[in-house]
C-alpha cells in the first residue's frame, strides 16, 4: 500500500496529512483548538477538544484523498511536545486542562529545585518549559490528584501518548525517547525514567508510559483509522530534522512555527551544551542506537503574528504581517525582544518579559511589524552562535554553510531573508515544506516497508527557495549590538 498518513498535533492547530510513496501531498486537513489564557502566564489547552480535532482532521483527510483507512499502509504521529495531559485511567477522562509547554506556572519550582539540577542526566535545565515540574503542579494543586496518582488510578503522556492511547482504544500507553526526552524525568544515556528525578519532584512512576523508540509498531488504530498500524511517533521538532534528511552528524534545520526550533544532529554523540542549549534525543528507529541532536529553543516567533492580529488588531490576517512590514524601510530604530514567555535558549532567564525600546515619535506600526519580525531573525542568529561554539572542537563540528527551514513563516520572504543577512549564511526551503509532517510519515514508512531505507528518503528533498545574504557586515555588527542591548533590558524584569 503505497499511503502513509501522519498526524502533528500542534500548540494552535492539529493537522492530518496523507502522504504517497514518492513523499507527495495527497490530501491535507487541519483544525485548530483553543488556547486558554487563566493567567499572565499560564497557557492550557483541552485534551479532549484536541482528541476530537485530531478524529475531525483525519476523517477530513481521508475523505479528501478519497481513501479508506485500509488503504493506509501506516499512521506516523508527531507533536508539540512537554505539554502535559493527566488522565484517570478508568474513564479516560483528562482530570485538568493540558498545561502547555508554554506556561510558566512552574518557575518558582524550578527555582527551588535548583535550575541545573539534573541537567547531566536530562540534557536540560530544570526549566517551566519541561513536562516533569508540570506533573508535579498538577500533583500538588488541584484536589485529591496526588492520592489518585499514588493508588494507580491516573495517566500522563504529552500529545504522542495521549493520541496513541485514545488511537488504541487504551491498548498503548507509551511514549517515544524523543518526547519521553522533553519531561526532565528521563536519563539521556540510559533512555530510561532516573528514578532519582522522580522522587526529587515527586512523580510516582506508575503514570508514566513506557518509552519506545520513535518508529517501531506500537499498536493497531481503532476507530477514524480502524486497523491501521501506529508505526512512529516523534516530537515535532525531530520528526522535522528528519523531514529535512538531516541523517548526519553537522546537518542542521529550523522549524518556525509558533516558536522556532534549531535541531543539529550530533549523531551517536551526546553533546554537553556550555552555551545554553539543550541536548535531546534526534530520532532512534526501532532496536539501532540513538542519534542526539542540540537545540536551540526559541519561545515565540509564530505567536507574534497572532498576537499583533488578536491583540494588538494591526493586521486583519497572518499574511499581512509581511506587507505591513514591507510598507516602510526598516525598523526606525526598533527593537522588539518577545519574552513573553520569558527567554529560551540560550539565555534560560524565566524572568524576562517583552520589551519594545528605540521608541521616537517616527515609529509606527510597520516599524513595529519589522522588528517583530526582526526579532525572529537575531533570535535564531543567538541560537546558531551557541550551536557553533557548542560544536567548535568535536568531529562532528561544522561550519554552518546553510540552514534548512520549514514551517509557516516560511512563506514569509521578508523574514526569510532577514535571517539569511544576519546569519550570512544562504536559507533553503525545500520543496515539501510540511516538513514535520513528512518526517513523521517518512519514520511510519520505513516500518512498514513503503521506503528502504535513508538514501532513499535523502533522494527525495529537493530546494524549492534560496535566499543568499545582501547585509554588509558592518551594518549586521551595528543591529547585533543594538539587539543585544535590548535583550539586557528585557532580562530580570520579574526581579
Ligand atoms: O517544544 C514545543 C514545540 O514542540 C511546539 O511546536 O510547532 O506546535 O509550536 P509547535
Amino acid at each position: 500500500m503505497p499511503f502513509v498518513a501522519a498526524i502533528d498535533q500542534g500548540t494552535t492547530s492539529s493537522r492530518c496529512i496523507v502522504f504517497d510513496s514518492d513523499s507527495r501531498i495527497v490530501a491535507i486537513d487541519q483544525r485548530e483548538h483553543r488556547q486558554i489564557f487563566p493567567r499572565p502566564g499560564w497557557v492550557e489547552h483541552d485534551a479532549s477538544e484536541i482528541w476530537e480535532r485530531v478524529q475531525q482532521v483525519v476523517t477530513g483527510a481521508l475523505a479528501k484523498a478519497g481513501l479508506r483507512p485500509d488503504e493506509l499502509s501506516a499512521v506516523g504521529i508527531t507533536n508539540q511536545r512537554e505539554t502535559t495531559v493527566l488522565w484517570d485511567r478508568a474513564t479516560g477522562r483528562p482530570v485538568h486542562n493540558a498545561i502547555v509547554w508554554q506556561d510558566t506556572r512552574t518557575d518558582v519550582l524550578c527555582a527551588e529545585l535548583g535550575r541545573h539540577r539534573f541537567q547531566a542526566e536530562t540534557g536540560l535545565p530544570l526549566a517551566s518549559y519541561f513536562s516533569g515540574p508540570k506533573i508535579r503542579w498538577l500533583l500538588d494543586h488541584v484536589p485529591g490528584l496526588r492520592e489518585r496518582a499514588e493508588r494507580g488510578e491516573l495517566m500522563f503522556g504529552t500529545m504522542d501518548t495521549w493520541l496513541i492511547w485514545n488511537l488504541t482504544g487504551g491498548a498503548a500507553h507509551v511514549t517515544d525517547v524523543t518526547n519521553a526526552g522533553r519531561t526532565s524525568l528521563m536519563n539521556l544515556a540510559t533512555l530510561g525514567w532516573d528514578p532519582k528525578i522522580l522522587a526529587a519532584l515527586g512523580v510516582p512512576e506508575s503514570v508514566l508510559p513506557e518509552i519506545r523508540s520513535s518508529a517501531e509498531h506500537y499498536g493497531t488504530a481503532t476507530g477514524v483509522l480502524e486497523g491501521v498500524p501506529i508505526a512512529a511517533a516523534l516530537g515535532d521538532q525531530h520528526a522535522a530534522l528528519l523531514g529535512q534528511t538531516c541523517f548526519d552528524p553537522g546537518e542542521a534545520k529550523s522549524t518556525y512555527g509558533t516558536g522556532a526550533f534549531l535541531l543539529l544532529n550530533t549523531g551517536k554523540e551526546i553533546v554537553r551544551s556550555s552555551h545554553g542549549l539543550l541536548t535531546t534525543l534526534g530520532y532512534q528507529f526501532g532496536g539501532e542506537p540513538p542519534v542526539y541532536a542540540l537545540e536551540g529553543s526559541i519561545a515565540n516567533t509564530g505567536s507574534l503574528t497572532q498576537w499583533l492580529r488578536d491583540k494588538m488588531g494591526l493586521i486583519a490576517t497572518a499574511a499581512e504581517v509581511e506587507t505591513l512590514a514591507l510598507s516602510v524601510e526598516d525598523s526606525g530604530g526598533l527593537y522588539f525582544v518577545p519574552a513573553f514567555s520569558g527567554l529560551f535558549a540560550p539565555h534560560w532567564s524565566p524572568d524576562a518579559r517583552g520589551v519594545l525600546v528605540g521608541m521616537t515619535g517616527y515609529a509606527g506600526k510597520g516599524h513595529l511589524a519589522r522588528a517583530v519580525l526582526e526579532s525572529t531573525a537575531w533570535q535564531t542568529r543567538e541560537v546558531v552562535d551557541a550551536m557553533l561554539l557548542d560544536v567548535a572542537g568535536l568531529s562532528a563540528g561544522m561550519p554552518l554553510r546553510s540552514l534548512r527551514v520549514d514551517g509557516g513563516m516560511t512563506a514569509n520572504n521578508l523574514l526569510m531573508q532577514t535571517i539569511a543577512d544576519v546569519l550570512d549564511v544562504p536559507v533553503e526551503r525545500p520543496f515539501v515544506a510540511e516538513t514535520t509532517c513528512l518526517g513523521a510519515a517518512h519514520a511510519a514508512g520505513l516500518v512498514t516497508g513503503v521506503w528502504p531505507d535513508l538514501d532513499a528518503l535523502r533522494a527525495e528533498w529537493r530546494r524549492a527557495a534560496e535566499w543568499t545574504p545582501r547585509m554588509d557586515a558592518a551594518t549586521r555588527s551595528r543591529h547585533q549590538r543594538k539587539w543585544a542591548k535590548a535583550v539586557e533590558r528585557a532580562k530580570g524584569w520579574l526581579d
